[in-house]
């Protein structure tokens, strides 16, 4: 494992040397802490925040002070993973100097190294544009959680051969705009793999096959510290909301029973008392 930190350009030199990479999520320091010790390439404070974190039903509610909130706490806990930050939705669609200014905060305030924001070809003025003040930009293809009332709920994309040719297209636009690397969410595999092969910056999957250059997982769905809808290509690795509630149940339990807190012990005797 590297052990300085992970840096943006040491993304793409694992595609070149055919190295996956491995990201997740963080929303807090501590689990940033934790998962940063897992050797985790790179930890996205995503807007999935608002799903996992703040209760909402989609990502649309999540605004600038509450990802600049939580990127902050995730670059507290984390010493070498890569801490990229969601831009929320309406942060970078307006114009392109709002988007300059929003992502700007994110690594000035958030303490982010890059950022993240939704969309291919119609977002290439605003990639060009933060590459070239010096903000790395990931693209996310496919399924954009932002855009769910667009495409009538979290609905897998790319499903037919002229969105296909789209999404590789906007894959090839992204890649020429300077983005360091583009999440495909819910694609069918062999869309991921194509869209793979036609560009030199790595694809992250969630949801689109084993042929990505890396994957990502919401660190929730795969901790299962979380009891809505998770998607079928999750792989859990641990059950940490039954874990919690079962800990939770036992206090109570103990709480109403009067085993906690145990009564107090009397103190022992010191041994020059004795004598
Ligand atoms: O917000 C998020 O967690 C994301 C991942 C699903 C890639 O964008």
């Amino acid at each position: 494992m590297q052990q300085r930190p992970v840096r943006v350009p040491d993304l793409k030199e694992r595609k070149r040397r055919g190295e996956k990479i491995a990201m997740l999520t963080a929303y807090d320091a501590m689990t940033a802490r934790l998962l940063d010790r897992t050797g985790v390439d790179a930890l996205l404070v995503g807007d999935s925040l608002g799903m996992v974190v703040l209760g909402y039903d989609t990502t649309v509610s999540v605004t600038m002070a509450d990802m600049i909130h939580h990127t902050r706490a995730v670059v507290r806990g984390t010493k070498r993973a890569l801490v990229v930050a969601d831009m929320p939705f309406l942060s970078y669609q307006v114009s392109t100097a709002e988007a300059v200014r929003n992502a700007g905060r994110l690594l000035q305030e958030g303490g982010a190294a890059a950022v993240k924001l939704e969309g291919g070809r119609p977002m290439l003025d605003v990639v060009k544009r933060l590459v070239d003040v010096g903000i790395p930009v990931m693209g996310h293809l496919g399924l954009l959680p932002q855009s769910v009332h667009q495409m009538g709920g979290f609905v897998r994309q790319a499903t037919t051969p002229e969105q296909a040719d789209a999404l590789i297209a906007d894959a090839h636009a992204l890649e020429d705009a300077g983005a360091f690397a583009i999440v495909l969410e819910s694609i069918p595999s062999e869309v991921a793999r194509a869209a793979t092969a036609h560009v030199t910056i790595p694809t992250i999957g969630i949801g689109a096959g084993p042929d990505c250059d890396g994957q990502i997982l919401v660190s929730h769905d795969m901790l299962g510290l979380f009891d809505g809808f998770v998607p079928p290509f999750v792989r859990t690795y641990a059950n940490l909301a039954d874990t919690i509630v079962t800990a939770g149940q036992e206090y109570v339990a103990d709480v109403r029973a009067g085993r906690y807190p145990a009564p107090p012990q009397p103190a022992r005797q010191a041994t020059s008392d004795v004598r």
